[in-house]
């Protein structure tokens, strides 16, 4: 008898929390739709990371727009897409042919290397006429990038996509605050979109059409519409985005090589890449799948797997002090750079 009302009361007390968890749920949701940024007052209430996961799709939207051309269609961009792809709330292929099955995009610019440049702003032009509204970030990545969208969303969780920033593998260059790897992919917020599109691409002063290098274009014409470089490197200065092929960087970053030249923050050679790492460039063929199967499927015994929370977001003014302190952060790789 006592053991029955026992259970009675305790099943009363999960069923309420159970509600509470729900409110709550719905709740953050509505506030997201609402205002530009919606801050968890509350307290973090642990969830199971796929709960979490979910939620974060919803709430940290990301457009994927991947360059490509027709002679990768399929090969590289379709495994883009049964991949990592797959995982974007929306995949969009740049190319210079249409493709309904791959969600390839003809943007009109004819295939060179040269052409790459025009191609991403044509392409970047493209989301933001019809997508800037419908998503929250909006990631370039090449077709031999490999994203785990899953860390990308948790990375960009706590900051506001109204805020005019960019994040990316970040390399030095001419100009002080340099630009994000192409390669490693880069991600805009929605007003970084908005801005390139409303003050920069019409602009031959702030965003010369010219045929060098994409990324490095690109990052100019953000920064001179004053979209902020932001850091993505983890709190023991480790990156996120790799421009590099894990076999260049695992056990150590192999010194000597391109790198060298183009990185902005020095790296720990010997501890280089974060555990909450985003992406890696040069992927083979043979390496998407892989990268599925070491990354989604294989699982560890015995290794603790414990529920985890959110990170707070930020607030509009503690966004604003985030943008002036990443704006101040300058490069401690002086060395002169000859491209
Ligand atoms: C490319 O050109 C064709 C033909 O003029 C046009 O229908 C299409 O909308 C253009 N594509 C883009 C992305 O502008
Ligand atoms: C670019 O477009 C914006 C918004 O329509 C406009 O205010 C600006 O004057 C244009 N810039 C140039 C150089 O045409
Ligand atoms: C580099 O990483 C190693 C291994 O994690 C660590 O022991 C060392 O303190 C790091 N060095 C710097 C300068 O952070």
């Amino acid at each position: 008898m006592f053991r029955n009302v026992l259970c009675l009361v305790l099943g009363l007390i999960v069923g309420m929390q159970l509600t509470e968890l729900w409110d709550y749920l719905m709740l953050t949701g509505d506030e997201y739709e609402s205002t530009a940024i919606a801050v968890d007052t509350a307290a973090p209430t642990p969830l199971a990371e796929a709960t979490l996961a979910d939620r974060l799709y919803h709430e940290t939207r990301v457009l994927c727009l991947v360059l490509t051309m027709p002679t990768q269609h399929k090969t590289k961009a379709a495994k883009v897409m049964s991949t990592w792809g797959a995982r974007c709330n929306k995949l969009i292929f740049l190319s210079s042919q249409d493709d309904v099955e791959l969600g390839a995009v003809n943007l009109n610019v004819t295939e060179s290397r040269d052409n790459l440049y025009a191609k991403v702003r044509a392409g970047l032009a493209y989301a933001y006429e019809h997508y800037v509204e419908d998503y929250d970030w909006f990631l370039k990545a090449d077709d031999d990038t490999y994203v785990v969208m899953e860390n990308l969303r948790l990375f960009l969780y706590p900051y506001d996509p109204e805020a005019a920033v960019f994040f990316g593998h970040r390399f030095r260059t001419t100009y002080p605050h340099g630009y994000m790897s192409g390669g490693a992919g880069y991600v805009l917020s929605r007003d970084a979109l908005r801005r390139l599109n409303l003050f920069a691409l019409n602009n031959t002063k702030f965003c010369p059409l010219n045929t060098n290098a994409e990324d490095r274009q690109i990052g100019h014409c953000l920064l001179n519409v004053g979209v902020v470089a932001g850091d993505s490197r983890d709190e023991l200065g480790r990156e996120r985005f790799l421009p590099l092929h894990p076999r260049h960087l695992m056990p150590r970053i192999q010194s000597g090589t391109w790198l060298d030249k183009y990185y902005y923050f020095k790296p720990n050679l010997s501890d280089c890449c974060s555990d909450s790492g985003i992406s890696f460039h040069y992927t083979k063929m043979y390496d998407y799948d892989m990268y599925e199967f070491f990354l989604y499927h294989l699982r560890i015994f015995g290794l603790p797997k414990t529920p985890s929370v959110l990170p707070q977001r930020l607030d509009y003014k503690q966004m604003e002090e985030k943008l002036q302190y990443w704006d101040q952060q300058i490069s401690d790789n002086t060395a002169p750079i000859d491209d």
